[in-house]
């Protein structure tokens, strides 16, 4: 397809397309590439066409993450810095929490610990750390104890420094967390609690006269999310739980625990949020020549309920028009009614790029 690169205002140059990529059941089904996906990048590559990917994945550093992209599209090269993940939003809440202790949840090992010190968290516990502090928080360490064995560390970060080292600030989910039954457990003690200091218990829990009947109105820790998908695409035949699936089972047990008084108060990022179309749009700008105009930002997906409805339902403060582009690779039930209505449905991200340029002209 033939790019023209039209000038609007003498030499701000204005991009009339542009791509948002999903990475999961569009590029690729657990660590196998996709039909067409890496000729598909690398046409973009050679038209000069600015795209991005917007995943809901992650646990990893973004430049990690860009490595493995390319690796297993098997591109020759990728340039940094054009990748949008779950967690990417997190950057912008290392300034709130530069001298708190933050519990983050999610990946194995010492994975997103690691993840955590990289984004600039100073202060971080795992769920390992916390059942290597107190052996009983878990009743259940058979088939989970030998990995918090291991990895959990019984002085962390911040150990010392202030009467407030066991005062957990935020929960941070930035992957799927693999050992439920613990990290439900955590999660629930430190709403439940009073500051967020584990073992103990508020006494506002329940008041009628304060609003949410009293929970989590007790300075406990503020409880972050990054991916709303309730499954995702992998190589198996049938889609499988994400981090949603995570957050609607904690959304149970805690209706359970305030006795159905109180709603579930948390923070979630990833899409379908405004706040990472608004985030990814500036990633998009910033690889364009500044200031940079794109006239029509296409995003490719596959999960109607996460990567359609958000291109749908976002607007764009520079003006560009986001579309949506559904493929049949992934989430999404070829022959079914979308639950969201995208611009247009392709076969895979190949066609759907091809649609997408023709479009353009
Ligand atoms: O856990 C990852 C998953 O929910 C979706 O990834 O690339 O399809 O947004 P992606
Ligand atoms: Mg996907």
């Amino acid at each position: 397809a033939h790019i023209n690169m039209a000038h609007i205002n003498g030499d701000k140059p204005k991009y009339p397309v542009a791509f948002a990529f999903d990475i999961d059941g569009v590029l690729v089904k657990g660590k196998t590439a996709l039909p067409g996906a890496k000729k598909t990048i690398e046409l973009l590559q050679h038209l000069n066409v600015p795209f991005i990917f917007l995943t809901n994945g992650g646990g990893h550093n973004e430049a990690e993450h860009e490595k493995r992209i390319a690796a297993r599209l098997g591109l020759a090269s990728l340039r940094h810095g054009q990748l949008v993940q779950s967690h990417s939003p997190y950057h912008d809440l290392v300034t709130n929490y530069r001298d708190e202790t933050v519990l983050v949840l999610g990946g194995h090992g010492d994975q997103i610990r690691n993840l955590a010190h990289d984004y600039g968290f100073r202060k971080v516990v795992t769920s390992s750390d916390v059942v290597a502090k107190d052996e009983h928080i878990h009743p259940f360490p058979e088939m989970t104890g030998a990995h918090h064995a291991l990895h959990g560390r019984s002085a962390v970060p911040g150990d010392g420094e202030s009467p407030d080292d066991t005062r957990i600030a935020a929960i941070l989910v930035w992957s799927s967390p693999r050992d439920w039954c613990l990290d439900l457990q955590l999660v629930c003690d430190l709403l439940l609690s009073s500051r967020g200091v584990l073992g103990t218990r508020s006494p506002r829990n329940g008041d009628a006269s304060l609003p949410n009947h009293g929970f989590q109105r007790d300075e406990q820790p503020v409880l972050y999310f990054c991916n709303p998908d309730f499954e995702w695409a992998t190589e198996h035949r049938q889609p499988r739980f994400a981090q949603g699936a995570f957050r609607e089972a904690l959304k149970g047990i805690w209706r359970h625990a305030t006795a159905g008084k109180a709603e579930l108060e948390y923070s979630v990022v990833g899409k379908p949020t405004e706040t990472t179309y608004v985030y990814a749009e500036k990633v998009l700008r910033g690889l364009t020549l500044s200031p940079g105009e794109i006239g029509t930002v296409y995003m490719v997906g596959d999960n109607p309920a996460s990567d359609i409805v958000g291109a749908n339902s976002f607007r764009s403060k520079y003006g560009s028009v986001w579309k949506s582009v559904l493929v049949e690779t992934g989430v999404f039930v070829p022959g079914s009614f979308p639950a969201h209505t995208p611009t247009k449905i392709a076969r895979d991200v190949a066609h759907a790029v091809t649609w997408a340029l023709a479009e353009e002209g």
